[in-house]
């Protein structure tokens, strides 16, 4: 018999903060890069009623072991009342192999991916960033602003964009009074929100590009988290082109990140056009930000690691603070 620690929602946002976050996925990127994680490719399932996704990592030097299960039913809001998309991680001791915790996913995923983009800002944006062009005012959208708020602390306006006016308003108001941006305000148009803008994010689900590499300022950085399949993106060829290209993971991107795979298959890039991955830009194997005026973009698509590296947090932290239930299995 041994015991695993149970963690809702409620746990993870609990002990949660953004700032630990961040260096923890440094920490796990750094690791990705030095070559000890071990990554294997995420096993899909296609169940009759959804898909079934399961991401397994091992980070030797954090001691973190874990798989995350992400599913996605369609049918479960109508159906059974639940949301579509559901996710939990078993985090185990790396020691002994059992299962030590299972937790909530998805606050958990909302922060690692933040925390990602902010990580990359760390190196990628300009130091005296000062606004943030938003698009994607959803789950994801609230943890990138949050990231890159923490990243660069001196930014005085962000500008924030969905298709869904009523949601970005509502995002602007909760933002506000969660962070101490002097302004977040709801703009028109796409080309509003990168015009003028040092930092552009998207966290959209949009499978076509969200604004036109044309309209990009010189030194502006770009994050990019919301697409993830081969045929879909947020960001067009044009701004691929004229970026500095940082991935998450060269493989995965080159799998998964429409975004990459695109301008590729178009002939107008090869993938030697991807400058790094982040982990070489954190290890100082490869060159972040070199000037003002280079234009740089952070393409994720979201890795194991992460999932595996917070999942160890969220569990050292609670077990501090005495959270959750423990049940004897
Ligand atoms: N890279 C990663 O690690 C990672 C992790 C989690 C989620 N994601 C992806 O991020 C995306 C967003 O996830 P979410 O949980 O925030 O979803 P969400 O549904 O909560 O929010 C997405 C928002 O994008 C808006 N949107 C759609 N098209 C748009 C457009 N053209 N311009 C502006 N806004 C637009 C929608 O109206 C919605 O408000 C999804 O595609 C998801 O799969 C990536």
């Amino acid at each position: 018999m041994s015991n695993v620690l149970i963690l809702s929602r409620t746990d993870v946002e609990f002990v949660l903060n953004m700032k630990e976050t961040i260096t923890t996925m440094e920490n796990a990127f750094r690791e990705l890069s030095d070559g000890s994680a071990i990554l294997p490719q995420r096993i899909l399932i296609s169940a009759e009623s959804g898909i079934s996704l399961y991401m397994p990592a091992f980070l030797p030097q954090m001691g973190s072991l874990a798989v995350k299960i992400v599913t996605v039913f369609e049918q479960n809001p109508e159906k059974y009342n639940l949301p579509t998309i559901l996710g939990k991680v078993l985090l185990q001791n790396p020691e002994t192999g059992d299962v030590i915790s299972i937790m909530d996913g998805s606050y958990l995923t909302a922060m690692r991916t933040g925390a990602v983009s902010g990580c990359a800002v760390q190196y990628l944006a300009k130091e005296d960033a000062h606004t943030i062009g938003l698009f994607g005012t959803g789950v994801q959208g609230a943890t990138q602003l949050w990231a890159v708020y923490e990243a660069r602390p001196d930014i005085r306006l962000c500008k924030v964009y969905d298709i869904r006016k009523d949601v970005a308003e509502d995002f602007a108001k909760k933002m506000s009074k969660k962070l101490h941006i002097p302004s977040i305000k709801v703009v028109e148009s796409p080309h509003d929100v990168v015009k003028g803008s040092d930092i552009v994010l998207t966290a959209t689900t949009s499978p076509i590009p969200v604004f036109r590499g044309e309209w990009l300022e010189s030194g502006t950085h770009i994050s990019a988290i919301g697409a993830y399949t081969p045929k879909t993106r947020e960001i067009d060829t044009e701004t691929i082109k004229k970026s500095k290209v940082v991935c998450d993971e060269m493989n995965a991107c080159l799998d998964e990140a429409g975004d990459l795979i695109i301008p590729i298959n178009e002939g107008v890039i090869t993938k030697e056009h991807i400058h790094a991955e982040l982990g070489e830009i954190i290890t100082g194997k490869k060159a972040g930000r070199e000037n003002e005026s280079e234009i740089t973009l952070f393409k994720s698509v979201g890795l194991a690691i992460q999932d595996a590296a917070i999942a160890q947090l969220v569990y050292d932290k609670a077990c501090k603070m005495r959270k959750g239930i423990e049940v004897e299995i």
